[in-house]
């Protein structure tokens, strides 16, 4: 498989990401709150092998020796995300000025090392407090979460230019809140409709809370897509596939857009939304950019007795998947990349996460070869480029993940990093694929990439 590097802006973000739970560790260090994930993590059953974030991959104490690591693999970008509950540990009030610090210190070294920061606001570490107050379902969550960003903003917003407000508001609202696999554990499609819709709320009064802080912010948002396939062709299955469709799709793509929320997903969930003039305006506050994150197909079949938005998902025997057990298929990012393109009139994408985990092992000479990733990044790295010759806006890649880390309800278990962590020692090894993705990375520079015209 070739890439047409050619395809390609010659000014494009070759990135790494990571999320702040994941990989900081320093759970109770310098005037950190909990988070939900915290408590979650804390709390026996809800993790594979009972682990948490506690140490994680200790980046608030080793970051410098991870941006050295982003050097050797050439990079230009880093997507990070900023920890709320260690900037405004009581969820509202009172700023942490050491929190702000280790990011202030952060965002110095990647620019003098010449590595460009995207910085997510939120990715899923709601400070507990705020938890206990009513947390997403409730309508202060999102004016609390705005006016953490302007904080943030304020503080970083001369250094940096790219921001995100929330990565996957689907996790959150409908994995968080609906199934509740992830924190906070919740079983309640009331309170799951009612998070999302103030997730929503929250990234648009964001937008404008950076906006008025950082003058020249670059501002979007995250979203974890999926290309949805019925599972035979009877009318209840493709209908079925409409429906998953809206649930990861349309609800989220749809208001921030200026489309409003999706009707037919409205009668689905037959929740009613805690709508008040405006907001749908505050919600599609125009984006400078869009994220993709994309990891797996889904192939869905009518389940008329399950809960909303009731579709069962079907495994497909004999299609090739990831140690997560994720379908393999390279094509679903250019399909979604051209949807948001033609569908959407995106006018600047990135691909914001792109990965895959496998089992690695270190082997005794002391590197990890890796061929199943180095195979799911240069196909999902073409389908990019091919979405890009056909005339999608792409801007970046930002491969996921910088370091193995904690995958969420999977713990350490599950390995995503173009870095092996040795989580015993700390001790950080390149794999293949980061090898791999730092020649990628020269040969586009080489190519001298697409020029406007
Ligand atoms: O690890 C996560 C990340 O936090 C959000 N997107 C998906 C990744 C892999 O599951």
């Amino acid at each position: 498989m070739t890439i047409d590097l050619a395809a390609l802006p010659h000014d494009f973000l070759w990135g790494t990401a990571t999320a702040a739970y994941q990989i900081e560790g320093a759970a109770a260090e310098d005037g950190r709150s909990p988070s939900i994930w915290d408590t979650f993590s804390h709390t026996s059953g809800k993790v594979a092998g009972g682990d948490t974030g506690d140490v994680a991959c200790d980046h608030y104490h080793r970051w410098r020796e991870d941006i050295d690591l982003m050097r050797r693999l050439g990079t230009n970008a880093y997507r990070m995300s900023v920890a709320w509950p260690r900037v405004v540990p009581g969820g509202d009030g009172p700023v942490n000025d050491k929190g702000l610090d280790f990011y202030d210190e952060l965002i110095d070294a990647l620019l003098a090392a010449g590595i460009t920061p995207s910085v997510t606001l939120y990715h899923w570490d709601l400070p507990q407090i705020l938890q206990d107050r009513g947390g997403w379902p409730s309508r202060d969550t999102a004016e609390h979460f705005a006016a953490y960003a302007s904080v943030v903003a304020a503080r970083l917003g001369d250094r940096v230019k790219h921001w995100t407000t929330l990565n996957e508001p689907l996790c959150s609202a409908w994995i968080g809140h609906l199934e509740g696999k992830m924190a906070p554990g919740l079983t309640d499609l009331t309170a799951a409709v009612r998070a999302s819709y103030h997730l929503l709320l929250g990234h648009g009064l964001a937008t404008r809370a950076i906006r008025a802080a950082a003058p020249g912010a670059q501002v979007g948002i995250v979203t974890n897509l999926s290309t949805i396939h019925p599972a035979t062709d009877r009318p209840e299955d493709v209908e079925a596939a409409r429906r998953m469709d809206g649930h990861t799709n349309r609800w989220w793509l749809d208001p921030i857009h200026g489309r409003g929320f999706p009707e037919d997903m409205r009668e689905v969930y037959g929740v009613e939304l805690p709508e008040r003039a405006g907001d749908l305006e505050t919600i599609a506050a125009p984006l400078d950019w869009l994220g993709l994150n994309y990891y797996m197909p889904a192939t869905v079949a009518d389940d008329p007795d399950g809960p909303a938005p009731r579709v069962r998902e079907i495994a497909r025997p004999g299609v090739p998947r990831t140690g997560m057990g994720w379908e393999i298929d390279a094509s679903g990012i250019e399909t979604l990349l051209l949807r948001l393109t033609h569908e959407y009139g995106a006018r600047r994408l990135y691909v914001t996460e792109n990965g895959s985990a496998y089992p690695d092992v270190v082997r005794p000479d002391g590197t990890v070869d890796d061929p199943e990733r180095q195979k799911y990044l240069i196909d999902h790295l073409a389908a990019c480029a091919s979405a890009a010759r056909k005339g999608a806006p792409l801007a970046g890649y930002f491969a996921w993940s910088l370091l193995d880390n904690f995958e969420w309800a999977y713990g350490y278990e599950k390995r995503f990093g173009l870095v092996h962590v040795d989580y015993r020692t700390q001790k950080r090894t390149i794999k293949g694929t980061g090898h791999r993705y730092a020649d990628v990375i020269r040969a586009h520079a080489e190519s001298g990439g697409r020029r406007a015209a």
